[in-house]
């Protein structure tokens, strides 16, 4: 999959017509004895149909991996793939208590960047580092922000205090959190809109452009600038931020916010929460986005682990919002502590 997605076979197949092998092979410049070997294992799997022999045409599950769809999903997740072809190996060479040092994460042992972390090595990258932050904004669908905490709800709040950010995205990557709020409550009820992120997340290849928000570049190890060029935010979200941490990283990422935030206002978290055993016939994606993490130098929680984290930076939880059908799903929503 990997060498067609990366060889552009998926881009070369028309939408709405057929084509030979031997046409094929030399638009993406292979020999037509190797790519038949190829597109077996993926017809097998119902990815492209061959309507006669040795022609194919587009099916359902292979029009996703061409460029203007899901191909940057797709592309997100292989480039972790040699973290979990290595990790035995990792194990086998490592300390246990090195996994939780970011700049000994399975996955920079598998790049052979020992000392730098995932995002540091992804930021290196700037072709990939694009094609990564679209990926994630793809995958959006999957891991919805509506559907739980009510943003809507908001509108009273807001409008009574249209100076204080409706919503600052913290980590907010391309926006697409925002994006989804504005639709649901038809703007931003007339406050600021702020996404913040890395200045080469927002202003590199492609720079971040969005009707109503204020794209603010910011790293999140810094003083909190909602707050000190605006007043305290209604809501600061952060939306799979966390699992990308183990708790000493955590603490320091939301120690600025907790003391950016006012008395009225929520810190939202749009993450997993582990199930707090696991049983057989149970929904997998939570515990392999766990693995997942793991290979980062990251860890999904249980509701017990997030209390722990969430009180030791003095938050406390309001409100755990899960998603109906996928209570793995959800928004936990959080205020300071004795307010
Ligand atoms: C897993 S992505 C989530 C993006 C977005 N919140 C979403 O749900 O699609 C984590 C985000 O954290 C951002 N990030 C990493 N280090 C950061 C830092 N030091 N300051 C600000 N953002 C950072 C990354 O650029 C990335 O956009």
């Amino acid at each position: 999959m990997n060498a067609l997605v990366e060889h552009r076979a998926f881009d070369h197949v028309p939408l709405d017509g057929t084509i030979g092998l031997e046409d094929l092979a030399s638009k993406i410049g292979w020999e037509p004895a190797v790519l038949i070997r190829f597109v077996n294992v993926v017809l097998i799997q119902g990815i492209f149909e061959e309507p006669e022999p040795k022609v194919y045409k587009h099916s359902a599950s292979s029009t996703v991996f061409r460029e203007d769809a899901m191909r940057a999903y797709y592309q997100l997740g292989s480039w972790s793939v040699p973290s979990w072809w290595k990790v035995s190996d990792y194990l086998k060479t490592h300390a246990p208590e090195d996994v939780y040092d970011p700049l000994k994460s399975p996955f920079s042992y598998s790049r052979g960047a020992e000392g730098q972390t995932y995002y540091q090595l992804l930021e290196a990258d700037l072709a990939f580092s694009d094609v990564w932050h679209k990926g994630m904004a793809q995958a959006a669908p999957f891991n919805p922000v509506l559907g739980m905490f009510p943003f809507r709800d908001m509108k009273e709040a807001v409008e009574a205090e249209p100076d204080r950010a409706f919503v600052v995205d913290v980590g907010g990557g391309r926006g697409n959190a925002l994006v989804d709020v504005m639709r649901e409550c038809g703007g931003g009820f007339g406050a600021p809109m702020v996404l913040q992120d890395l200045e080469e997340v927002l202003q590199g290849e492609d720079p971040v452009q969005i009707d109503g928000v204020q794209v603010m570049p910011h790293d999140f190890y810094n003083e909190q600038p909602v707050k000190i060029s605006l007043p305290d935010a209604h809501i600061y979200y952060m939306r799979k931020v966390m699992h990308n941490y183990y708790d000493d990283k955590c603490r320091t990422i939301l120690r600025p916010i907790v003391e950016a935030m006012g008395p009225t206002s929520r810190l939202l978290f749009g993450d997993m929460i582990l199930p707090e055993t696991a049983q057989p016939g149970d929904d997998a994606l939570p515990f392999y986005m766990d693995l997942r993490m793991l290979m980062i130098g990251g860890t999904e929680r249980s509701e017990t682990q997030w209390k722990q984290l969430l009180e030791s930076v003095g938050l406390v939880i309001v409100k755990i919002w899960r998603l109906p059908g996928a209570p793995h799903q959800a928004t936990i929503e959080t205020r300071l502590r004795g307010k």
